[in-house]
């Protein structure tokens, strides 16, 4: 078989044989395909699109690249929740407690943040000494008696998917359903989950823009997984401005803890409950979505998941007095207020610049060995539809720089649109695909 071939047939549009997406696979993941050759087939793929059968051919091709994680040594149904990237979107920290303490197992391998989004292992470092670096051994007694752990990325997952994912990024290759959809999918599928949520998500802060593009990715994302046998669900959730108030790791956190005590805002709340029940539906433990989110609502008003995080965040090593008083986790040294220039409703908050002005604070990484600072970001006070006056607060910024506020503000001015006579439309939840 010749590279070259595969190249010409897709350029063509012609459909790519089973046979021909494991030798590509293969072949480039053992360093025997160029990067250039590499690159024109994706560009190939960009253009003629790939079929449901060759998107799952190439998925498992990639999951076979590597190793497999094997769960099996963990009680119960284990499953996982993926989200295609938001701004300040903290969900991972409030489900993930409220799931373990109905008793089902998260076993969870997380990232780091890159860009304009956050990652829940930085987020999870706000906890002084928190570490996810244990032997796998543990990883698994952990989940056993606990039912929460949460580990890096550990052996050698998809190593196909990390090289293409590179690969991508250079060569405006990365907006493609099937190249994404079968990048997300053979990640999870290679950390052993036997069911998978996925929150999807769109708008202004992700990658899919439009709703009818964020259906096409999880229609196909659910097929993927549905298709080798894990139980898969989709909701389609808007990031058309952040999620929740806060943007930055350690007031992310904070944001969680308040909560899972029954006081953080409504709309991490409710994606919680949304994405959470139906992990609770695919594990088995509850008949319905409606009596899932009672049973994860009960978990609040119980300090049932509050307690399962402080004993989560204790047995990785992490201090946790900050979880019943906020006031111990690191503060910035500046804490600035954004006033309103003008007076109306709030009509779009832009989360992926915003996300870039919390970045630029110190609170992500511009490129992957830049050093997060856990104390900074952004607070906002007003979200879409929220009436304002000119000169009120709209944001708070939490900055150990001073020399950062000037730009932070003029950065969160410009992202905000408030006009006259605009009522929020947009759902919290477009549409669950399963
Ligand atoms: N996230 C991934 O892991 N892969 C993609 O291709 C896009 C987003
Ligand atoms: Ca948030």
């Amino acid at each position: 078989m010749r590279m070259y071939d595969l190249i010409l047939k897709k350029r063509n549009g012609g459909e790519l044989s089973t046979e021909e997406i494991n030798f590509f696979i293969e072949s480039y993941t053992k360093g025997n395909i160029p990067d250039y050759q590499v690159s024109a087939l994706l560009m190939a793929i960009y253009f003629q699109k790939m079929n449901k059968r060759e998107t799952s051919d190439l998925t498992m091709a990639m999951v076979h690249s590597g190793d497999m994680l094997d769960l099996s040594a963990i009680e119960g149904v284990k499953v996982d929740k993926h989200s295609t990237g938001g701004v300040g979107d903290t969900t991972t920290l409030v489900l993930a407690p409220m799931v373990a303490a109905l008793g089902i197992p998260v076993a969870k391998m997380s990232g780091r943040g890159l860009g304009h989004t956050g990652g829940t292992i930085d987020k999870l470092e706000s906890f002084k000494g928190f570490s996810v670096e244990m032997p796998t051994e543990k990883f698994m007694d952990n989940v056993n008696t606990l039912k929460i752990a949460v580990g890096g990325q550990t052996g050698d997952l998809a190593p196909a998917d990390k090289k293409l994912y590179a690969l991508r990024d250079v060569t405006a290759t990365v907006d493609n359903v099937s190249l994404i959809a079968s990048s997300i999918m053979s990640k999870k599928i290679a950390s052993g989950a036997d069911a998978i949520v996925l929150d999807v998500k769109v708008g202004d802060g992700a990658f899919m823009k439009t709703t009818e593009a964020a259906e096409e990715l999880a229609r196909e994302m659910v097929a993927i997984g549905n298709h080798i046998g894990r139980k898969t669900m989709a909701v389609i959730s808007d990031m058309d401005q952040p999620l929740g108030f806060a943007i930055g790791n350690v007031l992310e956190v904070e944001e969680a803890i308040n909560t899972l005590k029954g006081n953080g805002p409504e709309d991490l709340l409710q994606l919680s409950l949304a994405l959470g029940s139906r992990m609770v539906v695919l594990a088995g433990k509850a008949a319905t979505v409606e009596e899932a989110e009672e049973m994860l609502k009960g978990t609040i008003t119980s300090g049932a998941a509050i307690k399962k995080l402080k004993e989560f965040v204790s047995a990785q090593g992490g201090e946790v007095d900050c979880i019943d008083n906020t006031d111990l986790f690191p503060k910035a040294k500046y804490v600035v207020p954004v006033a309103a220039e003008n007076s109306g409703v709030v009509k779009k908050i832009h989360a992926e610049n915003l996300g870039l002005v919390a970045m630029e604070l110190g609170a992500g990484r511009a490129t992957k060995e830049s050093e997060i600072d856990l104390a900074v970001g952004i607070v906002l006070t007003k979200k879409r539809g929220d009436k304002v006056e000119a000169g009120e607060t709209i944001a708070y910024i939490h900055s150990n720089k001073e020399e950062l506020i000037d730009k932070a503000k003029a950065g969160i001015l410009a992202n905000y649109e408030i006009v006259e006579g605009y009522e929020n439309d947009i759902p919290l939840i477009h549409e669950v695909i399963s």
